[in-house]
């Protein structure tokens, strides 16, 4: 092999093993990983799928509920151009699992600062668990464009 052939294999096989460790370190030590998938909401026969997905539960009662001690499940649908919830309310130290869907076309859901950041897109669940540590007001926000009003979709984490 030439030297300088012999230079780029060793630098490229570093560069590679590098982000491998990189990505081992985030997923076992910070926790980051893709958000889970919680199954499909399948419409019957001619049925739209807004209205499939207003009556499958969780997301015929969207909303906040416990599941147990200092454990959430909030169960969000995102639509044109809101959240529904838009507010959600949990006390410091809880650790909420967030079930989200869309009615009719793909939202983001991103709450920054922590790292809950996924897509609903309609007809799938997707599903993303977060310890809310911090007291505070926590930004949710749609991130992936989704029609003329995407700038107002908002919603509130509120940590008491
Ligand atoms: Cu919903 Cu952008």
């Amino acid at each position: 092999m030439e030297r300088y052939e012999r230079i780029f294999f060793w630098f490229s096989a570093a560069v590679l093993g590098l982000l491998l460790c990189c990505l081992a370190y985030i997923t076992l030590f910070m926790d980051i990983h893709l958000p889970g998938h919680g199954g499909r909401i399948m419409p019957k026969d001619g049925q739209p799928l807004a209205t499939a997905v207003l009556v499958t539960p969780p997301f015929n009662h969207p909303g906040i509920h416990e599941i147990g001690p200092g454990r959430y499940e909030a169960a969000v649908l995102a639509m044109q151009w809101i959240f529904f919830p838009r507010k959600i309310e949990v006390p410091a130290g809880s650790e909420v699992t967030f079930r989200v869907t869309s009615t009719d076309v793909i939202h983001g859901f991103f709450i920054p600062g922590t790292r809950v950041n996924m897509m609903a897109v309609p007809g799938y669940v997707t599903v993303e668990t977060y310890r809310f540590r911090h007291p505070g007001n926590y930004l949710l926000l749609c991130h992936e464009y989704c029609g003329r009003q995407h700038q107002t979709m908002w919603g509130e984490v509120i940590v008491k």
